[in-house]
């Protein structure tokens, strides 16, 4: 990660995990981080999967893609690997073998040599964090530089996928592009409903969608 860059979440903790879950973060997530020579054909990126459940529903929509999320909140990759495994071995079940999982801000990924040449066919970024108080915006992960960065991860026909009900942040990540080399090609989107979809904390609408390509 680059010096300067500032932390884009909030806790990496929640409430202490089951017997289960402690396990498969201690023995499963280390086989499941993402290795460069495996990611191969049209790989999909999901940043701030939260508890997975999208992740899991891309999984299962590509089976032929492998899938890889980003989540630095250790209960929600705990959630996700749980939801993944068959209860009785904790084996991944086979409609999930094609996830990934990076414990970890997404920016280390990224920035990390054996990703810099690697191209994702669709990016996902589901309600992001909105650092909602003035003081806190210099956080808010899809500023101008990250979404630069993201340009570079994404092919020619690639599309970067923003989803927030914070339409404050909406308008604000608009303004962000306008200093990229990315464009808006649509805002329309209907996709399965998030934890924070349905928790709707803005108390808003619906959200909306930023749907990008170089
Ligand atoms: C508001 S939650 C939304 C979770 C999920 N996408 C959903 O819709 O239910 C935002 C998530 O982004 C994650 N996040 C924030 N900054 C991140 C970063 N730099 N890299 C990866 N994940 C990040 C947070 O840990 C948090 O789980």
């Amino acid at each position: 990660m680059e010096k300067q860059e500032l932390r884009t979440f909030g806790r990496r903790h929640g409430k202490k995990l089951s017997i289960r879950k402690t396990m498969l973060i201690e023995n499963l997530l280390p086989n499941l981080q993402p290795k460069a020579p495996e990611i191969t054909t049209n790989p999909i990126l999901e940043i701030g999967f939260g508890n997975g459940e999208h992740l899991r529903d891309l999984a299962i929509q590509n089976p032929n893609n492998m899938v890889i999320g980003a989540e630095p909140f250790v209960n929600g990759v705990a959630a996700l690997l749980s939801a993944i495994t068959d209860e009785k071995d904790n084996s991944v079940l086979t409609e999930y073998k094609n996830i990934r999982v990076h414990p970890d801000d997404v920016r280390l990924l990224l920035h990390n040599e054996q990703f810099t040449n690697v191209t994702f066919s669709e990016i996902w970024i589901l309600h992001p964090d909105p650092w909602p108080k003035a003081r806190h915006e210099k956080r808010r992960l899809l500023n101008a530089d990250f979404l630069t960065l993201l340009s570079k991860h994404i092919d020619n026909n690639g599309k970067i996928i923003i989803g927030t009900d914070h339409w404050e942040y909406y308008d604000w990540i608009q303004e962000q592009i306008k200093s990229t080399n990315l464009k808006i090609i649509s805002t329309n989107l209907d996709i399965i409903k998030t934890r924070y979809q349905i928790k709707n904390k803005a108390n808003t609408v619906a959200p909306k969608y930023l749907i990008l390509s170089i």
